[in-house]
């Protein structure tokens, strides 16, 4: 069966991004891939909405490993300060209370973002080495409203880091425009090619604090791969440790289709999506975890009644359609995730919407046929 992946990582595949990393093995000091490696690279700056004071990186791993690159901007005694949404907001927290920093945390209940005002309250008096935020906290679909607390953010911190692994290539992240630091993201999501690298971008004020004496071990010390990005830009190949050297041909080709789409293109897309997909969870009469407000353009958590996302999830399946598990225990009585980012079009949201009142329905909720994907058709039109 030609299942459609509506999860929230990796999301929906696309054959010619596919097929650009289906290639024979190839040593990462050829043309070919110190090509593709430099493409990359300043594909990501598209995407992070950065010019060419920022310099990226493209790391073997996933976004948890971008994520911990980020020690290399730390130093032993800094005070951080993490603000979460959800489980990939504490994330930080867990990475973080490995290393040598002390943790300060703001957190909002499951489905809500903590506010300007809860920044002020926690901070008061104190000042940071860097804050935490996750853009779009992928275990409830809540897109943080950036702007107000990075308002707050920088009366506290040096430098800024955001996750944004669930939006970048799906919504307006703009980190230069924004005073952001480091923004970092994963192949798989909403760049949409296939796992292996983790991405990240820093601004000239943090790449000032990357010292020999930060907190990074070896393999995610990002001074260590600093020449390799840099020489991958400037045409020269280079090894510290091997890269993703198929999942960046395939970023390459995504690059490529994202420029070609525009940015501006790709983000009303997933607006429209993310849209349809909310007109048609409400016809149904069923509710979105999400406050109204904050939903995301990329993520969106369902809230069963009488039903359990096991069954909702196995009868999709069966039905063609793969949906993400809850995973936020705050969401009560139960729900599942349903990813709407990368390539994704109308059509899918529509056959997404039409096995999910089936499945529903099948699972003990009261669904009449086709409620859901009328509300999204009239949305559209
Ligand atoms: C917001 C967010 N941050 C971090 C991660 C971790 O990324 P990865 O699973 O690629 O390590 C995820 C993964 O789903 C995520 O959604």
């Amino acid at each position: 069966m030609n299942r459609l992946l509506m999860h929230v990582g990796p999301s929906i595949g696309n054959r010619d991004v596919l097929l650009a990393g289906a290639r024979d093995n190839i040593g990462f000091a050829t043309k070919d891939f110190v090509q593709a490696m430099g493409d990359s690279l300043e594909g990501l700056r598209m995407v992070m909405g950065v010019g060419g004071k920022f310099q990226p990186f493209i790391l073997p791993g996933s976004g948890t490993s971008a994520m911990e690159s980020v020690a290399s901007f730390l130093h032993e005694g800094d005070r951080v300060l993490i603000i979460t949404n959800g489980i990939f907001g504490n994330r930080w927290e867990g990475i973080f209370s490995r290393y040598r920093v002390k943790c300060d945390v703001v957190g909002a209940e499951a489905g809500e973002s903590v506010t300007p005002d809860m920044i002020r309250e926690k901070t008061e008096g104190s000042h940071y080495r860097m804050s935490f935020m996750t853009h779009v906290e992928t275990s409830t679909g809540v897109r943080a409203p950036v702007d107000s607390l990075l308002k707050e953010l920088k009366k506290v911190s040096d430098l800024i880091t955001v996750d944004g692994v669930a939006s970048a290539g799906g919504e307006l992240v703009d980190a230069e425009k924004r005073g952001i630091d480091i923004c970092l993201t994963a192949s798989q999501k909403a760049i949409g090619a296939p796992p292996g690298a983790g991405l990240l971008v820093a601004s000239e004020k943090a790449m000032s604090q990357l010292a020999d004496d930060s907190l990074a071990g070896y393999s995610l010390n990002l001074k260590n791969w600093l020449p390799i990005m840099k020489g991958m830009e400037e045409g020269r190949g280079g090894y510290f440790a091997t890269p993703p050297i198929n999942t960046v041909f395939s970023l390459q080709e995504a690059f490529r289709l994202i420029a070609e789409e525009t940015m501006a293109a790709r983000l009303e897309r997933h607006k429209m999506a993310s849209g349809m997909l909310r007109a048609g969870i409400r016809g149904m009469g069923m509710e979105v975890v999400a406050g109204e407000g904050i939903e995301s353009n990329t993520v969106t958590g369902l809230r069963l009644k009488n039903s359990k996302q096991k069954d909702v999830l196995e009868k999709s399946m069966k039905l063609g359609v793969e949906f993400g598990s809850g995973v936020h225990p705050g969401v009560k009585p139960d729900y599942i995730r349903i990813g709407h980012m990368g390539w994704v079009q109308e059509h899918h949201v529509l056959r997404a919407l039409s096995v999910l009142e089936r499945s529903l329905k099948a699972s003990g909720e009261s669904i009449k046929a086709a409620e859901g994907v009328k509300a999204a058709q009239e949305f559209i039109t």
